[in-house]
Parts: C-alpha cells; sequence; structure tokens
C-alpha cells in the first residue's frame, strides 16, 4: 500500500506572494504543479545563468524561482509584465529580479538568451512564439504554461493553442515533452549548438 504524498509546504517568499494574489483577487497566478516546477528548473541553472518569465502577475512564478535559486546571487532573474500597476507592484516587493514594464513581443528581441525561460503571457506564448524560442540559449529549458486544450472553448483559442503546441513539438532545434499537469504545460530543452 502506498501513503498518499503530503505536500511540502510552499517557502515563505511563495507564501507572501500568494497573500498578494488574494489581496488583488488576481486569479491567474501559477499553482501546484507549476511553481515547484520552476523552483526545480531554477535551482539547475548553471553558475553566471539567466532566468526570464513572460507574464509576471503579482509574482506568484516570480517567487517560485527566487525560492529555487535559494539565495544564489549568481543567476540573473528578468520578468516582463504588460500591467504597469503589476510590475510596480512586484517591483516594490524584496524579490531580487528585474521586473520589466512592456509587451513580452516587444521587449524579447532585446533581452538576450536565457537558461531557464517561464512563458505565462499570451504575448510571447500565442504571438510571438519564434522570439521566445530564439530567446532560449543552446541547452536552456523552456516552460510553456496553460497548454490543456480543455481549458479552452473558442474555436479561435483552441487553434491558437494547438498551433503553439504543434510548433513546439515539432521544433527541429528544441527536444519537447508535454505534461499533462494542472492547467497543462509543455517543455523543451533546446539542443546545444
Ligand atoms: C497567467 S498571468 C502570469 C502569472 C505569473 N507568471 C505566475 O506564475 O504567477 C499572465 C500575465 O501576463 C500579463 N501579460 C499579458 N500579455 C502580456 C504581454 N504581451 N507581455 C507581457 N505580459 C503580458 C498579464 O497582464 C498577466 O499579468
Amino acid at each position: 500500500m502506498t501513503t498518499p504524498a503530503v505536500p511540502a509546504p510552499a517557502p515563505d517568499v511563495v507564501l507572501e506572494a500568494e497573500r498578494r494574489s488574494v489581496g488583488r483577487s488576481f486569479s491567474q497566478s501559477c499553482a501546484t504543479p507549476t511553481g515547484p516546477l520552476l523552483a526545480v528548473l531554477a535551482a539547475a541553472v548553471r553558475p553566471g545563468g539567466r532566468v526570464l518569465e513572460l507574464g509576471t502577475g503579482v509574482g506568484v512564478g516570480t517567487a517560485w524561482i527566487v525560492a529555487g535559486l535559494a539565495g544564489r546571487d549568481d543567476v540573473e532573474v528578468v520578468t516582463v509584465e504588460l500591467d504597469e500597476e503589476l510590475a510596480d507592484l512586484v517591483r516594490g516587493t524584496d524579490l531580487p529580479v528585474t521586473v520589466l514594464h512592456g509587451d513580452a513581443v516587444a521587449l524579447l528581441p532585446g533581452l538576450g538568451a536565457f537558461d531557464l525561460v517561464f512563458a505565462d503571457a499570451l504575448g510571447g506564448k500565442w504571438t510571438g512564439l519564434d522570439l521566445t524560442i530564439a530567446a532560449v540559449a543552446p541547452g536552456g529549458v523552456l516552460v510553456v504554461d496553460d497548454m490543456d486544450l480543455a481549458r479552452y472553448h473558442s474555436p479561435e483559442d483552441r487553434a491558437a493553442v494547438t498551433a503553439v503546441r504543434e510548433t513546439l513539438l515539432g521544433h527541429p532545434d528544441l527536444v519537447s515533452a508535454e505534461l499533462a499537469a494542472g492547467t497543462g504545460h509543455i517543455l523543451s530543452t533546446r539542443r546545444p549548438a
């Protein structure tokens, strides 16, 4: 007989971010298993590496990334948010990250390459996915969230998600896997050059 797993308590920095979600009635923050997955992947980022989040929200995903880095100051974390108020909110926290206000699609070409990219905004995922893929360094990992087709009802939305899925799974430079947990994810690694 197996014992049901007891989820580990979320780190304090995440609990604080979740309180911001509740305080603002912000319902789009990432949940389990996305958050812990981000922490796991952030912990594996090479010394001197870089992490990018597209769509900061109130900083819950950002907080999981920071928790995974566990105080390391050799990794740069950049997060991009279209909503100025949200960007300012997260900028006002103690999270050791750079919060950029703007459209991910407009900013991506100037951001450089990253070892871990969390694509969690429509910009950079439904539009500009090629720019997001280009921002993944060789050997880097891309996490694309909200890929469960059952979440979408309009033909347009279903077509957009299907196109993202097909691009990621069929991309010659990526090795991709679908992770049908939570809101649905596709994880991709860019093959080393
Ligand atoms: C799903 S929420 C992000 C949740 C956050 N990543 C987390 O893990 O808690 C999506 C966010 O993307 C932002 N957003 C939407 N379009 C965007 C764009 N084109 N560029 C940057 N951010 C965008 C929204 O304002 C929203 O805050």
